[in-house]
């Protein structure tokens, strides 16, 4: 029934000042990023050669069924939280807690990661400008080895990463403006970067570096072949992590219900379409095999004479791409831990309003230090793939969520509607589980430890805070 979930109250008020500019910039800030700039190249080297094409369309398919679905929540409950709302005003705080939880995988561990990946990109820049980063300042002190085994590294702490974590923290308290528009400023540069390295490369495409286009199988599973475009697309899906970031900003959107769906849906097509061109053109100025690298696309263009000019705007686009990437992160997930903290699933801290700035700063302040520390101090090679298996159950549950919500709730006014929701939402956690399939085992079992962390915290603590919470339908 509509009218069997009410309005939560909330303390204090965020700022409603992002319109669709904004908001579809907001996604792009959060979509562009690593995946594109660092694992294109891992991906078309061992997985897929230039099928990564191929990955790339799969992977923003499966973006889109989950998107359209977020875009129904979203005009229907358009309030902070996104996922972990519209979760617990359908199929109660169980769930909700453990979609909660695995969006800290999402937002968190992802800004981590990606923060460890910019540190890349910044040092070697430093490097090129003759002020290299002392060694013991440009890691963290112990790396993994296999699944559970750790060496030192001989570094202390990974200093810029932690560095342009507080410098992001600081912009997310002063305000949801200056945080939108300090991303749309790096959204413009990392866009033209991009559209460069598309249009001045294409004249160099090789046609032998495209043939044959899914170079073939060799033998093993996901080595090549259409196996292995699939699991290339399970690698590739961290390159859209970001785009339902949007609809964690509902509460702070001028128009929520029209302009939410319109920055999700927005930024997802702009960057599905980017990525595929970019990945074409990249695989076709270089052989595939050359681009297992940390730095594949500065590499391929360097190794051209016609286009070595653009290798110090790859990796300014790298570091402006990534940098915003963390922003978008963050600021998700602060407003998580958010409504997270209305609800009484986390310590009330999380929900206070600065008075001035009207953000959630201690639960912005308290995010970036969890944040710096994982990126500072720990080894984060193993947190890609964790981070991708995390959200796509996220996504998956939001899926089945659309479903079970125009079961429990037809009436209710639905701003935007997810077509053909029947096709649409089973199709959505049909290609979110089929990519979680071809993820590796160790992933599942890390996924395993970690849902197992979050239950005993919930039964710990959040069962005996959690306020009984309803929600309005629009
Ligand atoms: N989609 C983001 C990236 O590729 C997380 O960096």
């Amino acid at each position: 029934m509509a009218d069997d979930i009410a309005s939560p109250q909330d303390r204090g008020d965020l700022k409603r000042a992002l319109g669709p500019i904004h908001l579809i910039s907001l996604g792009i800030g959060g979509i562009i990023g690593a995946g594109i700039f660092v694992l294109t190249g891992q991906a078309a080297a061992t997985f897929a050669g230039p099928g990564v094409v191929f990955s790339f369309a799969i992977a923003g398919f499966g973006c889109l069924f989950a998107g359209l679905c977020y875009s129904e929540f979203a005009g229907m409950i358009p309030v902070a939280g996104s996922a972990y709302t519209y979760t617990y005003a359908t199929l109660g705080p169980l769930i909700a807690w453990i979609i909660g939880w695995n969006l800290v995988l999402e937002y968190l561990a992802g800004a981590s990661t990606v923060a460890v990946g910019w540190s890349g990109y910044f040092n070697d820049f430093l490097l090129h400008i003759g002020l290299p980063m002392p060694a013991i300042f440009n890691g963290a002190p112990i790396a993994l080895q296999g699944f559970n085994h750790f060496v030192l590294t001989g570094s202390i702490i990974n200093l810029p990463a932690v560095i342009l974590i507080a410098f992001i923290t600081t912009v997310l308290v002063i305000g949801v403006t200056a945080s939108a528009n300090f991303n749309n400023a790096m959204v413009a540069i990392k866009l033209t970067i991009v559209l460069m390295v598309i249009f001045a490369c294409y004249s160099y495409i090789v046609p032998a570096n495209h043939v044959p286009f899914v170079p073939p199988s060799q033998g093993a599973v996901g080595h090549f072949g259409w196996t292995g475009v699939f699991r290339a697309t399970g690698v590739l899906f961290f390159s859209y992590i970001g785009f339902d970031a949007v609809s964690v900003a509902a509460q702070e959107a001028k128009n929520p219900q029209r302009d939410i769906p319109l920055g999700m849906l927005g930024s997802l097509l702009i960057c599905t379409a980017l990525y595929m061109a970019m990945s074409y053109v990249l695989t076709g100025i270089a052989n595939y095999q050359t681009l297992d690298v940390a730095h594949p696309v500065s590499k391929a263009v360097e190794a051209l004479p016609g286009t070595r000019w653009l290798t110090q705007y790859v990796n300014l686009g790298a570091i402006v791409g990534l940098a915003s990437v963390v922003l978008v992160l963050l600021l998700a997930q602060s407003r998580i831990f958010f409504a997270m903290g209305r609800d009484g699933m986390i310590p009330p801290t999380f929900h206070v309003i600065h008075p001035r700035f009207r953000t959630p700063y201690k639960g912005s302040i308290i995010t970036g230090i969890f944040c710096a520390v994982l990126a500072g101090f720990l080894p984060l090679d193993i947190l890609g793939q964790l981070v991708s298996i995390g959200t796509l159950a996220a996504f998956a549950i939001v899926c089945a969520g659309v479903m079970v919500l125009r079961k429990r709730a037809p009436e209710a006014k639905r701003p935007f509607r997810t077509p053909l929701v029947w096709v649409t939402a089973p199709a959505g956690i049909f290609m979110c589980g089929f990519m979680m399939v071809f993820l590796p085992l160790d992933t599942w079992l890390r996924l395993a430890v970690w849902t197992a962390i979050g239950l005993a915290f919930y039964f710990v603590y959040s069962v005996k805070h959690v306020r009984q919470n309803r929600y309005t339908l629009n």
